[in-house]
């Protein structure tokens, strides 16, 4: 973020604290049901969103040397992901030229090349087929053209994008609309992948997403974890296309008070979230990055979801391992047992019939601009089909 812009998010936090207030969207929005219940609707976002669309995949740390690859399910389109040679990156399809099967499963370090289990076709870090057993039987199929598919993959900021489907072509500053410019100053490139864990809950995906977008039930859902940390209902929130951010003050904000303009520092006095449409939430908390990655389960109501801590120092002892260990079990402990609950609850509830909508506030600015988003996205294409 520019120091222009932090210098007004304080200010815009410090006069929210002064008038008990927070940013306010122009009125409620009713948010239909259906957006979590619809199979519908689901299937039109699986198609828009995860498979022709282009999800975020996380920190570049993720493959930080030659050699490096990953695999990646969650869209439901099998994914390898590869540090080449040069140090780029390639995306293919994790499926061997010859009979299918996944070339490569899990993630690992140091490879020079994958070797399909099956039946042995070997292909190279950037997808060329580079051998097959008993190559005579398949002279007919040009080794040149039988390299694994590859998919569009861009890096940029320290953040890996891929596009499940080889059509799409996309901009990684279209997709940001303007956020790219905070993203840019938080020199994610320099930081470190410290763990990574997987969730499934009974909830649509959405609703995961929805949980970062709001301060309003901090004091309410978290009273011995978020609570003694965050003020509740007092935050910023700026929309970035179909992006946005929004600003929670600490409990420690009023400290700024007292300090000179040129000494404010906003980041070690708030948590900056900011959401990538469609399914990526990043958590900005002073020296670290929490990242959430929400994916549709099978059913309209299931969510698999990655959640990840990057941070700035690789860790090299016990105390520093003690200390990151303690930040990713609190933050599992209040989603897993306050909030991802809670959700399950709304879902189930949602199926009772007692409301056709629910209500974000004029204090849920950045629900309102997730999901209007949302509409957006689909009904462009609708109109487009
Ligand atoms: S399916 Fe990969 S070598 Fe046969
Ligand atoms: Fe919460």
């Amino acid at each position: 973020m520019r120091r222009d812009d932090q210098i007004a998010e304080v200010r815009k936090l410090l006069a929210h604290l002064d008038r008990r207030t927070t940013a306010w969207a122009d009125g409620i929005y009713r948010n239909p049901i259906t957006d979590y219940t619809c199979p519908n609707q689901a299937a039109r976002e699986r198609d828009l969103f995860f498979r022709k669309g282009v999800i975020n995949v996380g920190l570049s740390c993720l493959l930080p040397r030659p050699g490096d690859w990953m695999t990646h399910d969650y869209t439901g389109v099998p994914i390898l992901l590869v540090r080449r040679q040069d140090g780029t990156l390639g995306a293919f399809l994790n499926v061997c030229r010859h009979r299918g099967a996944r070339v490569a499963e899990g993630s690992g370090s140091g490879e020079r090349d994958f070797r399909c289990p099956y039946h042995g076709w070997c292909y190279g870090l950037d997808g060329a087929l580079i051998a097959r057993p008993d190559e005579r039987s398949f002279a007919a199929a040009d080794r040149s053209t039988h390299g694994l598919r590859p998919l569009p993959v861009a890096e940029k900021y320290g953040m890996i994008w891929v596009s499940p489907s080889p059509e799409t072509h996309f901009d990684v500053d279209d997709l940001l609309a303007g956020l790219e410019i905070d993203l840019a100053a938080y020199r994610l490139d320099t930081y470190h992948h410290y763990e990574t864990r997987v969730l499934r809950r009974r909830m649509n995906w959405k609703l995961a997403v929805d949980t970062f977008g709001e301060s309003y039930h901090l004091q309410h859902l978290h009273p011995n974890t978020v609570d003694p940390l965050f003020y509740s209902n007092r935050c910023t929130f700026d929309p970035f296309g179909l992006n946005h951010r929004m600003i929670i003050a600490r409990k420690n904000f009023d400290e700024l008070r007292d300090l000179p303009e040129a000494e404010w520092d906003l980041f070690d006095h708030t948590a900056i979230i900011c959401v990538l449409f469609p399914n990526t939430v990043f958590t900005f908390q002073r020296d670290h990055v929490e990242t959430w990655h929400m994916f549709p389960g099978d059913e309209v109501d299931e969510t698999v979801m990655y959640v990840s801590l990057y941070i700035p120092e690789p860790v090299d002892n016990p105390k520093a391992k003690e200390h990151w260990d303690r930040n990713f079990n609190l933050l599992m402990a209040t989603v897993e047992m306050e909030d991802f609950p809670t959700c399950e609850g709304m879902q189930r509830g949602f199926a009772s019939g007692a409301q056709d909508a629910i209500i974000f506030g004029r204090n849920e600015p950045a629900l309102q601009h997730y999901h209007k988003s949302i509409r957006t996205a689909l009904a462009e294409t609708v109109a487009a089909e």
